[in-house]
């Protein structure tokens, strides 16, 4: 099995491009469908939850030409069936996106009820009121873990949304874009990828307004077309290696980005001592001394992102003094910790809250990526921490990493992919 192997000890230095961003390209994919016509995307990152969403789209009869690593050609127009199946579809937890877009486009979608990390009980019972407010009156979990949704006609409908929750704005979007009338959004996700999403679907001819605000308004049309676009960069992959430059005391450009959308997270950096410098698309962050501690609590953006949480977690784990990292996304986002405490980290964890009683170095362990973004906090853990670690699991790392080994690599962290113990002794012996 992969894992890497990392000497910590490093500062990072130097640029590094962000990719695509994963969460809007998985619901860019889905909507890909919703026309006959061929589309063109770029800037599709090339990780693990896009493979397998492409999988599951080709298993229903999409057709998908790779032009090269990031860009692809889309065609819905032979889909023959509305039932995406198959174990493989529960490993990504956006496979939920294409029960929105099929009953939008076929009205009529079954799909195995999704996976994805392990942070929480992820209920989908805003998406199946809103199937249901418009027309698909039989929305819901049938015969040991299938979405299905069928419609007679679908009719734009006024829909409150319980809680802020992206998954479900962006569902309902591609459910009612060529539904009858209007619907109306309340208490919608502002993330950016819900607005790259409503920007990819004007692009193909729809009519929406008010994405990026807590209403969004949806005028159904008859038929989405042909368009080309290109997805907005990583907002989350960018915080992580602006927080791997303020663990390892580096000096990071990371270009390719949108300034606004890495604000929350910039300021929590400035909060804890570092420089930050933004221009058009690129945001440095310089660290020198010992980071400062802070409070921080989770929120929808454009609050600090549920995504950054372990990372902000561990370069607080080092920070001097106390520091209050509270999560109100998910309710089991911390499981991470005990890895940390691993490390070395002083943390302790009441329900939602985590206490971290900053240390002056973590140490190398053997631990393990108990999920995507997690993992990814750890592999910065590691990359400060006096001596070697392994980490194992790293697939789901590379559910949402493009390249993260060599990106590091890069910047001068010494780490490695191995699949053998040869290997780590190979990496030491190279790395002394
Ligand atoms: C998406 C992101 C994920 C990110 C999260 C919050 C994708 C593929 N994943 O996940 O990386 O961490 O947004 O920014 O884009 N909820 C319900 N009922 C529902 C839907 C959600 O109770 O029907 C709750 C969830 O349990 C959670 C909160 O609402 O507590 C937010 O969830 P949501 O925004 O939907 O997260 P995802 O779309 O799953």
């Amino acid at each position: 099995m992969e894992q890497y192997v990392i000497k910590g000890g490093a500062p990072l230095v130097g640029d590094v491009e962000i990719g695509g961003a994963k969460n809007a390209a998985l619901g860019i994919l889905a909507a890909s469908t919703m026309t006959d016509e061929t589309v063109l995307i770029e800037n599709v990152p090339d990780v693990r939850d896009t493979k397998v969403m492409m999988q599951a789209m080709e298993s229903i009869g999409v057709i998908i030409d790779h032009i090269d690593r990031h860009t692809i050609k889309v065609n819905g127009r032979n889909i023959r069936s509305q039932i995406v199946d198959g174990d493989y579809i529960k490993r990504i937890r956006a496979s939920y996106y294409l029960i929105g877009a099929l009953l939008g486009k076929y009205k009529s979608a079954e799909v195995t009820l999704p996976g994805g990390c392990n942070i929480g009980t992820r209920p989908i019972d805003q998406h199946l009121k809103g199937f249901k407010a418009l027309g698909a009156k039989d929305a819901g979990v049938v015969g040991g873990g299938m979405i299905v949704a069928h419609a007679d006609h679908l009719k734009g409908a006024h829909i409150y949304l319980d809680m802020v929750t992206v998954g479900a704005t962006i569902n309902l979007m591609l459910a009612s874009v060529m539904a009858e009338g209007q619907t109306i959004i309340e208490n919608a996700a502002k993330e950016p990828h819900v607005v790259d999403v409503a920007n990819f679907l004007n692009c193909m001819g729809a009519n929406i307004k008010g994405a990026g605000t807590d209403v969004i308004r949806i005028k159904g049309v008859e038929r989405l077309h042909g368009t080309e676009y290109t997805i907005i960069p990583d907002q989350i992959e960018a915080g992580t290696f602006m927080f791997a430059a303020a663990v390892t005391k580096g000096d990071v450009t990371v270009r390719n980005v949108i300034p606004k959308h890495l604000e929350s997270i910039s300021a929590k950096l400035i909060e804890i001592g570092c420089e930050i410098e933004e221009s058009d698309d690129a945001v440095r962050v310089v660290a020198t001394g010992r980071l400062d501690h802070t409070h921080v609590k989770t929120l929808p953006y454009p609050g600090f992102p549920t995504d950054m949480q372990p990372q902000i977690t561990v370069a607080l784990g080092l920070a001097t003094g106390t520091s209050i990292v509270t999560e109100s996304i998910f309710e089991n986002r911390f499981k991470y910790v005990d890895e940390l405490i691993r490390m070395g980290a002083n943390i302790k964890v009441e329900s939602s809250t985590a206490i971290i009683e900053g240390v002056d170095k973590y140490t190398g362990a053997g631990i393990t990526a108990p999920d995507l973004r997690a993992g990814a906090a750890l592999v910065i853990a590691a990359l400060a921490a006096d001596g070697y670690t392994t980490v194992d699991d790293i697939r789901y790392i590379e559910r949402g990493y493009e390249d993260f080994d060599t990106k590091l690599r890069n910047l001068g962290a010494m780490i490695e992919k191995v699949d053998n113990d040869r290997d780590i002794q190979k990496f030491k012996l190279r790395v002394g």
